[in-house]
């Protein structure tokens, strides 16, 4: 951490890890990361040795003890692990889509969201089913650190980009929305775009404006609507669990 370039890197592509998991994933899934600090380095090696024994290694050198005062002063709420880490992201390493399952895995966009907590869980979701990856529109960070910290880290095992809805990538594009057809009676085609509107106002015009297909979740007469976050996972186990 010498020179003003290394610094200029940290301010645009430096991410926050906050806790021991989301710095387990970042360093699996082949983030860099200068920097990692632990209120109590014996605990969280202890907590390597159960959860990550791949990783004891690795945080054995990685990890700096630090008071408990200085890192309430760089995180301010920190994670109960007592971990934090700085990690940097890879422009590089490609963007939508990349998934483990190949090209033709859905893309999730998430149209608008306002809850980071949100957009962290389905980020997780996209890399726990193998999706494309998430696209999110509209004024959140899906790289904000409470977004990674939603996610466990695992921003680094998929593809995560902010896109105006005119930029979405092409393909065709299914709009999650209780008024529409019945998902099970719907295929969803290789290379789809699975989109999902914002928590307070569903789908917006634009996005419904773009979409080929509106398409619903099954779901009992007088509830308004499920949690974005748990539709996305109805969405993303529908094509998991689709015959091929
Ligand atoms: C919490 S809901 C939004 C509720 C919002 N008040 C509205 O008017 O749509 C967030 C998103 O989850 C998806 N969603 C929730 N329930 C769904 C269902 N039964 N079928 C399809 N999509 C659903 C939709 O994409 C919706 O925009």
């Amino acid at each position: 951490m010498t020179g003003g370039t290394e610094w200029e890197r940290y301010a645009t592509e430096g991410v926050l890890l906050d806790g021991f998991h989301a710095l387990k994933h970042a360093l699996r899934f082949g983030a860099r990361v200068p920097v990692a600090i632990a209120r109590d380095k014996a605990a969280a090696l202890a907590l390597a040795a159960d959860l990550a024994p791949d990783l004891t290694g690795t945080l054995e050198e990685l990890l700096n003890e630090v008071p408990g005062e200085r890192l309430r002063a760089l995180v301010p709420r920190p994670h109960p692990t007592g971990v934090a880490a700085l990690a940097l992201r890879d422009p590089a390493r490609g963007g939508v889509p990349r998934a483990s399952t190949g090209r033709d895995a859905p893309v999730v966009v998430l149209d608008n969201p306002r809850n980071l907590g949100n957009v962290g869980a389905v980020i997780r979701l996209a890399a726990g089913a193998g999706a494309g990856g998430v696209l999110t529109t509209g004024d959140a960070d899906p790289w904000h650190p409470s977004a990674v910290r939603a996610s466990a880290g695992l921003h680094f095992a998929t593809a995560v980009e902010h896109r105006e809805v005119a930029a979405l990538p092409e393909g065709p594009l299914y709009a999650f929305d209780p008024e529409g057809a019945d998902l099970r009676k719907v295929p969803l085609p290789r290379g789809a775009m699975l989109a999902f509107g914002s928590e307070r106002h569903g789908l917006s015009d634009e996005v419904r404006a773009r979409a080929d297909h509106l398409v619903a979740l099954p779901m009992e007469p007088q509830v308004s609507s499920y949690n974005l976050a748990t539709s996305v996972a109805m969405a993303l186990y529908h094509w998991m669990a689709r015959d091929t």
